[in-house]
């Protein structure tokens, strides 16, 4: 098993590819990791994340109080919302808070990331939607992200950034940079008169795919063979028909292609 220490030291270094990224300015920004179900490592309150060492970094339990924390260290001003993804979220191990460029411009817009334009960020994400506005560091954030984690592992905080959580810090992480640069591609499509959508057809069986592979964690491709009324809205929502948008076995090699393209591209 990895050692604290060592989990340690991974938070910094994903902490300096956020900032390098310019994924957040300043001090903004929180990572957490799950140790097991009573401890969790955190990043400070009020650092900049792109120049953090092991010592930064704060233990905290299940409700946010410290178990642990250097002298001048207090967890982040966040840690209510990473609680709250670990407490109705066991199949997570670690949660990333930024503010991406143009991710976080589609949260200040309140225009979620609902487009399919690429095959990779409809297998990796699905889409992208956005939690209501909270107040920074009160229950209010949490509350409004809680009823979008059954369903997706990106959300965008309104006229705030972007949250990612996944099985490891690094799926967490790299789901942030995939949610920013889906971001991206979308704002410049539209800049060059919009962007061709994948059709519904595509977008199927690109979900296939994903149900194929069992990848882990929570995404639309799951969602809609399941979708009711009510539950978050995306753009296969309430038309998948589940085991029945299989493709015919004529289809079958463009999806092996298309299923090899796209683990490459995923690193899987
Ligand atoms: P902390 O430094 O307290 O984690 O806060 C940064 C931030 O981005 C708040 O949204």
């Amino acid at each position: 098993m990895i050692n604290e220490y060592e989990i340690k030291k991974e938070i910094c270094d994903i902490g300096k590819r956020i900032y390098n990224r310019g994924m957040v300015a300043s001090n903004d920004g929180n990572i957490s990791v799950k140790l097991n179900d009573h401890e969790f490592l955190c990043t400070p309150t009020g650092v900049s994340k792109g120049f953090m060492t092991p010592e930064y970094i704060c233990k905290v339990d299940e409700n946010g109080n410290v178990l642990q924390a250097n002298k001048g260290f207090k967890p982040s001003s966040e840690i209510k919302m990473h609680m709250r993804v670990y407490k109705e979220r066991p199949d997570v191990n670690s949660v990333v808070h930024a503010h991406p460029m143009y991710a976080t411009a589609f949260a200040i817009a309140g225009i979620p990331l609902t487009q399919p334009i690429m095959p990779e960020a409809v297998i990796a994400l699905g889409c992208v939607p956005i939690a209501e506005y909270g107040t920074p560091s009160t229950e209010e954030i949490p509350n409004a992200v809680s009823k979008y984690l059954q369903y997706f592992d990106a959300v965008l905080l309104e006229n705030h950034g972007a949250l990612t959580y996944g099985d490891s810090l690094l799926n967490a992480y790299h789901k942030m940079e995939s949610v920013e640069f889906y971001a991206q591609l979308l704002f410049l499509s539209k800049q060059l008169g919009g962007p061709k959508e994948l059709s519904k057809s595509q977008v199927e069986r690109l979900y296939e795919i994903r149900r194929k592979f069992g990848m882990k964690g929570k995404h639309p491709a799951d969602m809609c063979l399941n979708a009711k009324d009510g539950k978050p809205s995306c753009h296969s929502c309430g038309k998948c028909e589940g085991s029945s948008c299989a493709p015919s076995s004529s289809d079958s090699d463009l999806v092996a292609e298309i299923t090899k393209k796209v683990m490459r591209e995923l690193g899987l």
